[in-house]
């Protein structure tokens, strides 16, 4: 007896501590709780035209970057749960000088599910608010599109183009007083007041010092989109035919969620992380994007995210029962100690489900379903798991490899090439793995990738003709308390496809023709965030080797390519800086 009345005491202290927790629950208008059919987050390009929508979300966009920077739910703090400031969010608190954000973990797709949900309901109420404020003529109309209102997301794997509106310092909205021309929020985040030290460290650098957030910073801090844009661009195909390999190819959770991931079997070169790295780095160049502790500020960060969830999503539908198994995360997070090993039940920090102070875990967040939105592609009401499965599949052939074929000029069939090892038509797709210590600059750089010369000056590499893609290593110095004990040797991966490249120059994508280009032509240069060149020699441990593989072109619209054995052709970098020493594997 005297047991049982204590356990009710103890559930008080702890539901008394916690008693106002935020409940992370999605927005909830619109949801047919019966079937589940939820609005949906739309690209950002058909979003753009929704119009009361639009209206709402670029108004509650404007009144969250307002709100004082000391409250919870202000843009400032829950774009600072990320990074820094590296301090207490609904008073989670941790012990090492990082954010709460997850990265090289097994956590990194989930932990990013109800960071993106908290602000699309932070939003969602905004526009509740305003809505209820358009003149009577209007209000219906604007209420309707306020129930219904998701955050869009940009799809960068099908334009890899920032949206224009996005780069517009200024934005024209219907608002409740009018049509007026407002400063645009997707434009920048302007600090106010700007951080302290204590927020934002002198030690980061320039990046704690910018008033407002800003995309590839000139030497005076302007952002420079154009130059982002042709930087995005003269990466799409890699972006197109990675994202969509990724998901048609890797049916393994581990290595699809997290660039750190070592698989000593080979083959796991790309990953979700790993796409998700490369727009961070070409977008910000310099900027909040790219340096993780500061990237959550900049308002294009969410428009990605959306769009990395949505990724997950779709592969999700495809792969059901492929999900988060157990892993060492060697670099740990505010609360989480580097070396620890994370798993399905690992609290994703610190976000709360419930007011009373539940963490979620990558099991809770394993559907959308609780949070309220859901995807054009993902339609999980009506169907089963299998045609659900199914129309992902064809949801991405059809936007990212609709003619079922990265090239069709070099297909053979085995009429043509008697000694071709599939029935169906087939071709060879070949790539360069990047294998490279995190810490080996010990600040972020690219590595680009040349089909020709290295053009003389830095400046023109990353956008030059002979391009063929640019690998990022996003990394920034951990703070003192947090260096895990191998920081310095982990390892990070990418992986960038050949074949668009190649196809300029080709019309055999045949180990013979290809192999002995490759010996000549294939280049590659480093590069730091701010646009200086850096001798390849001081990337000590970089390992990039060549792979290929048959393709045999996938027979229905739902179906995939099937995908050959990886195989390595070492002359392809022999005697180049950086190149897989003989004799060493994966
Ligand atoms: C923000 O809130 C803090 C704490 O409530 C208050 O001291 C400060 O004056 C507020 N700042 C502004 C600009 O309203
Ligand atoms: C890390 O540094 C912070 C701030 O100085 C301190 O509060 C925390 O206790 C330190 N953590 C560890 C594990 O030493
Ligand atoms: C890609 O996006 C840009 C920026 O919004 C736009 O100008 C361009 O037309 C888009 N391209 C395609 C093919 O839709
Ligand atoms: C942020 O963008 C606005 C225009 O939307 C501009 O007026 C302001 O100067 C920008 N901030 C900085 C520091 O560049
Ligand atoms: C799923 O639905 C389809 C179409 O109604 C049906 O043919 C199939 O048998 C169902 N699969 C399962 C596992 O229930
Ligand atoms: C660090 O790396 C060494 C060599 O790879 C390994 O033996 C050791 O277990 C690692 N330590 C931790 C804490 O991961
Ligand atoms: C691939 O082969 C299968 C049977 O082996 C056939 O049904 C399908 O039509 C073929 N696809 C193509 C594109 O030739």
């Amino acid at each position: 007896m005297a047991l049982l009345n204590h356990i009710p005491f103890v559930i008080a202290i702890c539901l008394a501590s916690l008693a106002n927790a935020v409940a992370i629950i999605g927005p909830q208008g619109g949801v047919n709780t019966v079937t589940g059919q939820r609005p949906f987050r739309q690209e950002f390009s058909t979003f753009k035209n929704s119009g009361p929508a639009f209206d709402l979300y670029i108004l509650s966009l404007q009144q969250f970057q307002q709100q004082n920077q000391s409250a919870l739910l202000s843009y400032y703090q829950v774009g600072g749960i990320h990074g820094r400031p590296y301090i207490a969010w609904d008073v989670v608190q941790g012990l090492y000088q990082a954010g709460y954000c997850t990265h090289s973990s097994i956590l990194f797709p989930s932990w990013h599910r109800p960071y993106v949900a908290l602000f699309e309901q932070i939003l969602w109420n905004y526009a509740q608010q305003i809505a209820a404020t358009y003149p009577a003529a209007q209000r219906s109309q604007y209420q309707a599109a306020a129930t219904t209102l998701r955050i869009p997301y940009w799809d960068w794997a099908l334009n890899t183009t920032m949206p224009d509106l996005v780069n517009s310092p200024m934005i024209s909205v219907n608002s409740p007083h009018g049509v007026m021309n407002i400063v645009n929020p997707l434009y920048n985040y302007t600090f106010h007041p700007q951080p302290s030290a204590a927020d934002f460290p002198p030690s980061d650098g320039l990046i704690a010092e910018y008033h407002s957030t800003v995309r590839y910073p000139s030497s005076s801090g302007q952002s420079q989109p154009v130059l982002a844009n042709l930087r995005l661009e003269a990466n799409a195909q890699v972006i197109q035919d990675a994202t969509y390999q990724l998901i048609a190819d890797q049916s393994n959770y581990a290595p699809f969620s997290n660039a750190g991931y070592t698989d000593s079997r080979g083959g796991s070169y790309n990953s979700l992380e790993n796409m998700h790295n490369a727009i961070h780095s070409l977008v910000g160049s310099g900027g909040h994007m790219s340096f993780i502790p500061y990237a959550g500020f900049d308002p294009i960060f969410w428009l990605h995210h959306a769009n990395v969830d949505r990724l997950f999503a779709i592969r999700q539908a495809i792969y059901p029962s492929s999900y988060t198994t157990a892993e060492v995360d060697a670099e740990g997070t505010f609360t989480n100690a580097p070396g620890e090993t994370e798993d399905i039940n690992t609290p994703l920090t610190p976000f709360h489900s419930d007011s009373v102070g539940t963490l979620y875990t990558s099991a809770t967040v394993r559907s959308t379903r609780p949070f309220g939105y859901a995807y054009p592609e993902v339609v999980d009401w009506g169907f089963n798991a299998s045609q659900l499965s199914s129309n992902a599949r064809t949801a991405l052939n059809k936007l990212y490899n609709p003619t079922g074929s990265i090239s069709t000029r070099s297909l053979f069939s085995k009429r043509d090439n008697p000694t071709a090892p599939y029935m169906n038509a087939t071709e060879y797709q070949y790539y360069v793995n990047i294998r490279v210590p995190k810490a080996a600059l010990n600040r972020p750089f690219f590595i680009h990738f040349f089909l020709g010369s290295v053009p003389p000056t830095s400046d023109t590499w990353s956008f030059a003709p002979t391009l063929i893609g640019s690998q990022s290593i996003l990394y920034y110095p951990p703070a003192s308390n947090i260096t895990a004990p191998n920081l310095t040797s982990r390892l990070s991966y990418g992986q960038i496809p050949l074949n668009h490249a190649l196809l300029r120059d080709l019309t055999s994508l045949d180990p013979h023709t290809v192999v002995p280009l490759l010996e000549q032509q294939l280049n590659w240069a480093v590069q730091d965030f701010g646009d200086q060149p850096v001798t390849t020699a001081d990337v000590e441990g970089l390992k990039i080797f060549v792979v290929g593989r048959v393709v045999r072109q996938r027979g229905r619209e739902d179906g995939f390519p099937g995908y050959g054995r990886y195989r390595i052709y070492r002359t392809a970098t022999k005697g180049k800086v950086g190149a897989l020493p003989d004799g060493e594997g994966w």
